[in-house]
């Protein structure tokens, strides 16, 4: 087991970063809390993070007052705090109603055909290469079409999208580095400016069926979004459907390299695509790291915590706690039951869980279907990074 006398998220071991496994199941043999040396509380054990997820009148999810501290008056700092994650009822509310009428399962199936199609485009083009990165000729290049489409981003102007996105939700570390603070911060501007110019276009057309004009065009409760809210909200969307599900497509297609018994299963038993995602889900969540704070004093593992304390909830290690999963540390792509949080749970669970699985089953099972033997050309290079976790380059040989 490693030292996890010192453990604080702001400054992590480098080993952590390409395992955080064992500090997890060290932190959750310790004890409930981990004090971190900035006062914060660490929740490792998968039945307190969810008790902080189902509790969201305890348990805020406002950030003004921690990122008024971390960014200062920033663009960072209006981005944040605009959004809808990062905000509790009625705001979240008012946002979340509108963009669950345009994520409804109907509009996620109607997305199918063209998506599968442009799997096998992708793939087509790395047959023709018999080798390829499967994050940048592959993973990274799903997300950007789905969620191009949904909010309809025209295909020859999505290039800067992944980038803004890195540097938006980097900015989100633990610990802000100045360099990853002015290109969060730039990257918000530049977004900010095109997405500007691109409502304006959508107030001029009238009858599009786009996320954006939905959100444009939407009321709840007899109110519109104001002009930040959309272009914050926005921009929001465009980034949480990206590294995430890059993420999974790709922290899938690599653990089923270093657990060929599973990747045989999946090809022999394909109808283990959705239970194979799920397990990837768990066994390697993409967002790993996940923030609250106290909004009244609150008793959480015997220990009595005042108003306003920041609470961060480990989702990866919630995931592979022995008290809710059987064999925790174990890939199981025929998993069940598997109730992961990977996702969250409650009123923030994510907006676009059906769109992400949707990319994933796709991309994975067609994926195995026309290279069932791949292998990795050279060792992996991971994003290093604890909040969200995936890998930048994976050498692929097909
Ligand atoms: C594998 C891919 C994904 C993962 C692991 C993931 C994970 C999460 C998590 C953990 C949250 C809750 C954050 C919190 O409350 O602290 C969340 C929220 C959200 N996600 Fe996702 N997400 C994924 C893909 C997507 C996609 C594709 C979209 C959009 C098309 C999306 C849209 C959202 C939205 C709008 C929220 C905010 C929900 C709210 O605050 O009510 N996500 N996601």
């Amino acid at each position: 087991m490693p030292d996890i006398n010192g453990f604080d998220l702001r400054n992590l071991p480098a080993d952590f970063y390409a395992n955080p496994f064992p500090y997890y199941a060290a932190l959750q043999a310790q004890s409930a809390l981990k004090r971190m040396p900035d006062g914060s509380i660490l929740l490792t054990r998968y039945r307190d993070v969810e008790f902080v997820y189902k509790n969201p009148k305890i348990f805020s999810s406002d950030k003004k007052r921690e990122f008024g501290e971390k960014f200062g008056l920033t663009p960072l700092f209006a981005h944040h705090t605009t959004s809808l994650v990062f905000n509790d009822p009625p705001l979240h509310t008012r946002i979340r109603r509108l963009i669950n009428g345009a994520l409804t399962p109907r509009a996620v199936a109607q997305i199918q055909p063209h998506l599968e199609n442009w799997v096998d485009r992708l793939l087509d083009a790395m047959a023709v290469k018999k080798s390829a990165d499967l994050i940048e000729d592959f993973a990274a290049a799903i997300p950007v079409e789905v969620v191009g489409n949904l909010l309809g981003v025209p295909r020859h102007e999505r290039a800067p999208l992944r980038d803004w996105s890195l540097a938006i939700l980097g900015a989100l570390e633990p610990r802000l580095t100045p360099d990853a603070a002015r290109r969060g911060n730039d990257a918000v501007r530049e977004f900010e400016a095109y997405l500007e110019g691109l409502i304006d276009q959508r107030c001029a057309q009238s009858g599009q069926s786009d996320l954006i004009s939905l959100l444009l065009h939407g009321e709840y409760a007899g109110q519109r979004l104001s002009g930040a809210e959309l272009v914050h909200n926005c921009i929001f969307l465009l980034n949480a459907g990206h590294e995430t599900t890059t993420n999974l497509i790709g922290n899938g297609l690599v653990a089923l390299v270093e657990h060929p018994a599973q990747r045989e299963r999946l090809i022999a038993e394909p109808d283990l695509i959705k239970s194979a995602i799920e397990e990837f889900l768990r066994f390697e969540s993409p967002n790993q790291l996940g923030n609250r704070i106290t909004a009244v004093p609150v008793e959480l593992g015997g220990v009595a915590l005042p108003a306003g304390t920041q609470i961060t909830v480990c989702i990866g290690a919630a995931n592979r706690d022995s008290e809710q999963f059987l064999e925790p540390d174990t890939l199981d792509v025929g998993r069940s039951p598997n109730r992961h949080l990977a996702f969250a749970s409650g009123i923030h669970q994510c907006a676009g869980m059906g769109v992400a699985r949707l990319e994933a089953e796709i991309a994975i099972d067609r994926f195995l279907r026309r290279f069932p033997s791949y292998s990795l050309a050279a060792a992996p290079t991971r994003g290093g990074r604890a909040r969200f976790r995936g890998f930048l380059r994976v050498p692929c040989r097909l």
